[in-house]
């Protein structure tokens, strides 16, 4: 029988550190725990949430019902060959110490996706990516519980309708699947992703060329630009960097010439939100409790215990400052529930 906790404070559960409680909160250890878990609480009519380490969340209110805390932890080799291997990952398993051990195992291809904090079952959800390398670039298949039909079900890549920061576990199917396990198609032999702004001069600087070294690059990167979530509470980049097409990115470059752009396909332009962010003044900004992280203005941090509430305003002057300078209306990657 899963334990359930009632009215549990999040404050430790959520990355931005936001203080708000759940009515309801299991932690399912097994997939039979979460079936059985899921078909009492069917008979409730009460929201119910999934939530894995609660690194991309903003809660702004307490949450009237039930939040689910998958513990479903493994790391298991499916198949394997001379060239390639697919191993099986739990949900609850930490993505930094997967990286760390796949590295560690000889299985190539997360090294770029290092020193991200979150679960392995959050993983799909958003699509992380960074260093030019997206999850998605080695999943093979997820599987999840299917609250729809009351069962397991297997979706393989495609079907994951994965995106910029985003899949069908954010969009069309929303609240329907429960990530219990993510299998993922590793190489044997390393194909280093070098191509991603500094990172090959970093690397070429460095000593070392295994995939070991550009992780512990890539981690250190990451620990110079970003603030660590457990000594400066944030969610990591708080909006997308947004898409607009060419005609419009013409417009803005006649006034902005050195506007910094990514060729993106079917004749848009990726623009770097951080720069939109420090065109308009909030680089580095602090208002009351919050501020803009000063290496990377994408980051919102809440200094002293804000609530969720004040980060979401804070969030929202950018946003409008962004809207009424650029024209360009900034899409969150944080996911805001209140
Ligand atoms: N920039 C500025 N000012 C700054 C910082 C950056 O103008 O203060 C501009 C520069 O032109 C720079 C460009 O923004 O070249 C890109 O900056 P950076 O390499 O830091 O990456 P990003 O686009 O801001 C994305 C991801 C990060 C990921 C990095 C590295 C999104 C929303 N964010 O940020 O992911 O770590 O690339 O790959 O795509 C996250 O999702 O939480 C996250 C941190």
């Amino acid at each position: 029988m899963t334990l359930m906790k009632h009215n549990l404070t999040l404050k430790d559960r959520n990355s931005f550190g936001t203080d708000v409680r759940a009515s309801l909160f299991a932690a399912p250890q097994s997939t039979e725990e979460l079936s059985r878990l899921l078909d009492e609480y069917d008979t409730q009519n009460l929201p119910l949430m999934i939530v894995g380490e609660g690194n991309n969340i903003l809660f702004t209110a307490d949450f009237e019902g039930l939040i689910v805390n998958p513990q479903i932890k493994g790391v298991e080799v499916i198949e394997e060959d001379d060239t390639v291997v697919v191993v099986r990952v739990g949900a609850a398993e930490n993505w930094d110490q997967w990286v760390e051990r796949a590295t560690q195992s000889g299985w190539f291809g997360l090294e770029n996706l290092s020193f991200i904090p979150g679960s392995v079952g959050a993983a799909p959800v958003q699509n992380i990516g960074a260093y030019g390398v997206e999850l998605k670039d080695f999943l093979a298949w997820v599987d999840a519980w299917d609250i729809q039909q009351k069962r397991m079900i297997r979706l393989h890549r495609t079907a994951c309708k994965f995106s910029y920061r985003s899949s069908i576990f954010k969009t069309d199917a929303i609240g329907r699947y429960v990530i219990t396990h993510v299998a993922f198609q590793l190489n044997k032999e390393p194909h280093l992703k070098l191509d991603y702004g500094p990172v090959k001069e970093i690397f070429s600087k460095a000593s070392g060329s295994s995939p070991m070294d550009l992780r512990n690059i890539i981690t250190s990167i990451r620990k110079k630009k970003l603030p660590d979530p457990k000594v400066h509470a944030n969610a990591g980049s708080f909006f997308k960097n947004p898409l607009v097409d060419m005609t419009q990115f013409k417009c803005i470059r006649v006034d902005y010439p050195d506007i910094p752009s990514f060729r993106d396909i079917d004749n848009q332009v990726k623009i770097p939100a951080a720069w939109l962010i420090e065109k308009t003044g909030w680089k580095g900004k602090r208002q009351g409790n919050t501020g803009t992280w000063p290496l990377q203005p994408l980051v919102i941090v809440n200094y002293n215990n804000a609530s969720g509430q004040e980060i979401l305003n804070f969030s929202e002057q950018i946003r409008e400052d962004v809207e009424k300078m650029f024209g360009i209306h900034l899409e969150r990657e944080v996911q805001v529930v209140g």
